[in-house]
């Protein structure tokens, strides 16, 4: 029976990988701590919120005292972190927010964790207890046309977002270097899939698709990200957790890259179809609009060593996970409006407050 702390398990992929852990990992109980931001969406675990050996608890990492009595009442042996403030837009318009919750806040859960399991660098490294550290692909800053990210690749973060990430990564390597803390960090390229917020790329042009709305397409279009769907994000988070040595480092990707200008033409397309729209009707809808700043032009992941190593590969084509994921929002349509409406913020006090 193990005891797996999920932070920020309401968002878009810490709610797959809280399904994963719940009904993979029966015998073991899942706290999902998550402070339930504008990211936060508990409507997106209402499939799997009566699950006995899953709970949730509302609160903020970055609050040092609240998280040190929670870690101290529930004896966690093992944390899987993903609460982060996640959106490079927002970075650039209130940098802050993102040193509080993806700096201080992984401090906070580092010191917690350290001081339960009584980490130190004259005792042995705790074998039965883990810290996973979710991280991005972004920390290693932009690729020209050639290249891929590898695990040996110097950081060198552009948006405070990613810097913010950037110096998450090195606190949980110091934690290990300096107090034999077990930790584990995964650095992954870009999602996609069912329940992500729409003011990303992909939902947010699924979403405005819908609604005959613009589609803003960041200064020419020729970015390039490389995809990975959701499920095989969290798929990979389990085999880290389970085979990877403490100290290690992983990086998770699609070997799937595409201009965003390609992939939302290829969007437009599979949503002709689906809408019953003329062909091209939906390509229309592309709008260019002014670039962001610092604007990384390319991220492309070597993801060699987790294959080799551990091996997990991703299930999905991107053809057929793009396909996937404009199903799951045409058939969850009530998901949609309760989150361009504010509605789903009220499903916490609805739902969990009472009980
Ligand atoms: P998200 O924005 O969808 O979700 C973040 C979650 O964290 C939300 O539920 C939010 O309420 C919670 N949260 C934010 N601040 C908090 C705080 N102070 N205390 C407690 N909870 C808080 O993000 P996501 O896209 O699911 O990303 C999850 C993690 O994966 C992040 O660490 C991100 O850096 C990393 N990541 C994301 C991607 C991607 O493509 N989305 C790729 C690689 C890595
Ligand atoms: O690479 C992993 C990262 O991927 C994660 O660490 C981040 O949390 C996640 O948000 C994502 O970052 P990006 O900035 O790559 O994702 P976003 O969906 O915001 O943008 C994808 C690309 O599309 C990027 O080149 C910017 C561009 N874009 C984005 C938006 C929102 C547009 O052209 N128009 C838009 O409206």
């Amino acid at each position: 029976m193990k005891k797996i702390l999920i932070t920020g398990g309401a968002g878009f992929i810490g709610s797959h990988v809280v399904r994963l852990f719940t009904t993979k990992y029966t015998n073991s109980q899942i706290v999902n701590l998550d402070k339930l931001t504008y990211a936060g969406n508990l409507e997106n675990l209402k499939d799997i919120e009566t699950l006995p050996n899953y709970r949730f608890v509302k609160g903020d990492i970055v609050d040092a005292t609240f998280i040190n009595d929670l870690f101290q009442a529930e004896q966690f042996d093992t944390v899987v972190h993903l609460a982060a403030e996640s959106h490079v837009d927002r970075s650039i318009s209130n940098p802050l927010e993102f040193v509080n919750t993806n700096v201080i806040g992984t401090v906070n859960l580092l010191n917690a964790a350290k001081s339960i399991w009584g980490c130190s660098k004259d005792k042995p490294l705790p074998t039965d207890k883990r810290f996973y550290h979710v991280s991005t692909d972004e920390v290693y800053g932009t690729l020209g046309e050639t290249g891929l990210f590898t695990e040996a690749t110097p950081y060198d973060p552009h948006s405070p977002y990613s810097a913010s990430k950037a110096a998450s990564d090195h606190f949980v390597r110091a934690y290990y270097d300096t107090y034999n803390l077990p930790v584990v960090i995964s650095n992954c390229s870009n999602n996609y899939g069912p329940n992500h917020f729409p003011e990303k790329l992909i939902p947010l042009c699924i979403h405005n698709i819908k609604n005959n709305k613009p589609l803003p397409i960041y200064g020419k279009g020729e970015n390039v990200r490389d995809w990975l769907y959701v499920v095989d994000h969290a798929r990979a988070i389990d085999v880290i957790l389970n085979k990877a040595t403490p100290g290690s480092t992983y990086n998770i990707g699609g070997h799937n890259e595409w201009t965003n200008i390609d992939v939302i033409r290829l969007l437009c397309r599979i949503m002709d179809k689906k809408l019953n729209r003329p062909d091209g009707s939906n390509e229309k809808l592309i709008t260019f609009v002014k670039d962001r700043a610092g604007h990384d032009l390319r991220y492309a992941i070597d993801s060699t060593k987790l294959q080799n190593e551990l091996g997990w590969k991703p299930s999905l084509q991107f053809e057929e996970g793009l396909e996937k994921t404009v199903d799951w929002y045409l058939a969850n349509e009530e998901w949609l409006n309760r989150v361009t409406s504010g509605d789903y913020k009220n499903y916490y006090e609805a739902q969990y407050a009472k009980r």
